[in-house]
């Protein structure tokens, strides 16, 4: 039978009219349900790439702590290339009523609470206020989205867009869906995120803590068994992390790292080379504990480390430093 004959331009130009990206080009305006730690810094991000942007928060004094934290945010941005030197604040407002916030969105962020039974009611809730058409998306740290969908009517353009703290630096959004989503929504939430600048990775299964928390979460159990076993001091087990491994798993992740690891034979000469003292090592991983003593094992140890800086002198020292790293990979 002839195959009726429609132009390869003119159908990848429809396709690119109506994909992800465009859809994604296409959002104006963003609500965030939820003003505090992750929703205050995505609201400084969604502002420096000029979208308008609702939030939506319970509690009373929500919009000066909500102004502080995107002041505080707001110079960082500026270092990073991406925000205007003034903060636009025109183009934010504030809606207490979270229904009334998701009617006026192309883009919801949701940053409530960790807590799976309020998320549900939320999700339920914005699902009935948003325009069918807009992504609902969840910072959830470890919440499962095929349960957090579970009383919405169009469960399917509901997903996981987990940033890390803080969503205004660091480019990381890990994206994976419910039995429920669709792929459509995976893709335009991943070209969302990449419209703002981050680095969306997919996942394809739900797993708790999904992919970057528990790698940290492998490490870090390693490093408190090291502490714990006297092996070294908390101070000199950061040391091990952040000047040797962690510059590496800066530039490229542990597989990379490793394949590199095998000189010009690469992963395959690393496995033949060293599979079994790696396995040994694995074999003799401890099993910590996050109890009582661990914890005051690991006060002590960050006290002498702290050497004195106060929590807001570390955290600007780290941002500038990841500022820095920043400029450098994206001169790559
Ligand atoms: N803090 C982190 O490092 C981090 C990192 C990535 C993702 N997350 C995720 O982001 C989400 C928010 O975490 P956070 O650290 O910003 O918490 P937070 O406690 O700093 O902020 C939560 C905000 O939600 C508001 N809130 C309470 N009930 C609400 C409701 N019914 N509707 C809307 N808002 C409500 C609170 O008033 C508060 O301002 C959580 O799901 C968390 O797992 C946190």
């Amino acid at each position: 039978m002839p195959q009726a004959h429609v132009p390869a331009s003119s159908t990848a130009a429809t396709q690119a009219a109506s994909g992800p990206d465009a859809v994604a080009a296409a959002v104006r305006h963003v609500t965030v349900i939820g003003a505090g730690t992750i929703g205050a810094s995505w609201t400084a991000l969604f502002l420096a790439h000029g979208l308008r942007v609702t939030v939506s928060d319970p509690l009373p004094d929500a919009e000066p702590a909500l102004r502080a934290l995107i002041s505080q945010a707001w110079p960082t941005l500026v270092a990073l290339g991406v925000a205007p030197l003034q903060v636009p604040w025109l183009s934010l407002d504030l809606q207490p009523d979270p229904a009334a916030a998701v009617a006026v969105a192309d883009f919801v962020q949701e940053n409530a609470p960790e807590r799976e039974s309020l998320k549900i009611d939320l999700f339920a809730r914005m699902d009935e206020a948003a325009r069918p058409d807009v992504i609902l998306a969840s910072s959830s740290s470890g919440l499962i989205m095929s349960r957090l969908q579970s009383r919405c009517r169009r469960p399917d353009r509901c997903v996981i867009g987990h940033p890390f703290n803080p969503p205004h630096l660091i480019p990381l959004v890990e994206v994976v869906g419910g039995q429920q989503t669709s792929p459509d929504t995976i893709a335009r939430a991943m070209a969302f995120y990449r419209r703002v600048g981050k680095h969306p990775i997919r996942i394809n299964k739900e797993v708790v803590g999904h992919v970057a928390n528990r790698l940290q979460a492998a490490v870090w159990r390693e490093a408190i068994h090291l502490a714990l076993e006297n092996v070294a001091s908390v101070e000199d087990i950061d040391a091990a992390m952040s000047q040797g491994p962690g510059l590496r798993w800066a530039v490229f992740g542990p597989h990379m790292t490793f394949h590199l690891g095998g000189g010009q034979g690469g992963m395959g000469h690393f496995l033949d080379h060293l599979k079994g003292p790696v396995q040994s090592w694995w074999d003799d991983l401890g099993d910590a504990r996050l109890d009582e003593t661990t914890r005051a094992a690991l006060l002590a140890g960050l006290e002498q480390e702290s050497a004195g800086r106060s929590i807001d002198d570390l955290a600007a020292e780290r941002d500038a430093a990841i500022i820095r790293i920043l400029a450098v990979r994206q001169t790559r």
